[in-house]
C-alpha cells in the first residue's frame, strides 16, 4: 500500500478541490454558495450541497428520477447490499493511501462512496451523477464527500491525475475520462452484476436481465487504457420481504419497462420472504 503522503493533499484537500471550469478549464474556487472560475464562470452550489455544474446542459434519458432514487435508498438502507459496501471498503483500503481522492462516477444516494470514506480516514470523496434527487443526497452521505451533476459521457471537469481511485457501481463508464482523471499509480474499480443476480427474480417478475457478454465487454473496453489487476466475485443469497422487492424492482432500469400495478400484482404472486441471489463482480483496474 503506498504510504507516501501526496504533495496536492498538503495545503487543502475538500471534494471540490479537484474540479475545473466546465467552460474554460481554470481552477474553480468556493465564493459564498457558488464556485467560480478566473473568468467569472459562476456554478451553484444547492442547498443540498452539490455543485450544478451541468446547467444549461441537463440530460434527461438514464437519469434517476425521483422515485428511482427513493426506492434506491429504500432498498440499500435495508442492509441486502451491505455486503458490497464492505467489499467495496476493504479493497479501497488495501489500493489508496488514508488521505486519498476517490471519484465515483455514477454516485447515486452515495451509498458506496459513503463506506469507502469510512474506510480511510482522511479520504474526501467527489460523485458525479445527473440526477439531481440522487446528488442530493450524495452530498450529505458523508462529511467527506461532495457531489456535483455531470453527465458522464462528456469530458469531465476534473483536474488530470487528481484521482487516486476511481469508483464506478452499476453505471455508465468513460474509459479516456477515468484514465486522464487517475494519478499513474491509481486504481479503477469497477462493480457489474454477473448475469445470475437476482435470476429467480428476473423469472417471476420480467425484470430487465443482465448481458452475458457484458463483462467481456467490459473489458474490451477499457482494455486500451487499462490493465486487469484482479477481480472479486461476491455470491451470497437474500431473503427479501415483499417491500423489499418492490423498492429493488423501482429503483433500476426496470422502472421505466414495466406498468407498477403489474409489478405489485407479480410480487404478490411470488410468496414471500423470497430467497434471491445476489451476484457482482468487482473488478480492479490499473492505469497503462
Ligand atoms: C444504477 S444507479 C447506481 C447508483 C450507485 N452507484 C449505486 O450503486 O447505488 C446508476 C446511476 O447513474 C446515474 N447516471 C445514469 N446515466 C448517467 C450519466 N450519463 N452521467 C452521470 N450519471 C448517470 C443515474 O442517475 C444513477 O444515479
Ligand atoms: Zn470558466
Amino acid at each position: 500500500m503506498p504510504t507516501s503522503p501526496n504533495a496536492r493533499h498538503q495545503a487543502q484537500h475538500r471534494p471540490f478541490d479537484i474540479l475545473l471550469c466546465p467552460l474554460c478549464h481554470d481552477r474553480l474556487k468556493p465564493v459564498g454558495q457558488a464556485l467560480r472560475c478566473p473568468s467569472r464562470h459562476s456554478f451553484d452550489i444547492a442547498r443540498q450541497g452539490y455543485a450544478g455544474l451541468l446547467a444549461g446542459n441537463r440530460r434527461s434519458t438514464g437519469v434517476d428520477t425521483a422515485s428511482m432514487v427513493q426506492a434506491r435508498t429504500l432498498f440499500l438502507q435495508t442492509g441486502h447490499y451491505a455486503p458490497l459496501a464492505r467489499t467495496l471498503a476493504r479493497l479501497t483500503a488495501a489500493l489508496c493511501p488514508p488521505d486519498s481522492t476517490v471519484l465515483d462516477a455514477g454516485v447515486g444516494t452515495g451509498y458506496y462512496l459513503a463506506a469507502v470514506l469510512k474506510a480511510l480516514p482522511a479520504t474526501v470523496g467527489l460523485g458525479l451523477d445527473t440526477s439531481p434527487y440522487a446528488l442530493r443526497r450524495a452530498a450529505r452521505s458523508h462529511a467527506r464527500a461532495g457531489a456535483a451533476s455531470w453527465d458522464i459521457w462528456q469530458p469531465f471537469p476534473v483536474q488530470s491525475h487528481a484521482v487516486d481511485l476511481v469508483l464506478n457501481v452499476f453505471a455508465p463508464r468513460n474509459g479516456p475520462e477515468f484514465h486522464r482523471i487517475l494519478q499513474p499509480s491509481g486504481a479503477l474499480l469497477i462493480v457489474t452484476p454477473t448475469p445470475q443476480h437476482l435470476g429467480e427474480l428476473q423469472r417471476h417478475l420480467g425484470l430487465l436481465s443482465v448481458d452475458p457478454a457484458k463483462e467481456q465487454r467490459l473489458r474490451r473496453t477499457l482494455s486500451a487504457r487499462f490493465q486487469p489487476d484482479h477481480t472479486e466475485a461476491l455470491k451470497y443469497v437474500m431473503t427479501l420481504t415483499a417491500q423489499d422487492i418492490e423498492a429493488m424492482s423501482f429503483m433500476g432500469p426496470t422502472a421505466r419497462h414495466i406498468n407498477p400495478d403489474v409489478l405489485r400484482r407479480r410480487i404478490a404472486l411470488l410468496g414471500t420472504p423470497f430467497q434471491a441471489t445476489a451476484s457482482f463482480v468487482v473488478s480492479v483496474y490499473r492505469p497503462r
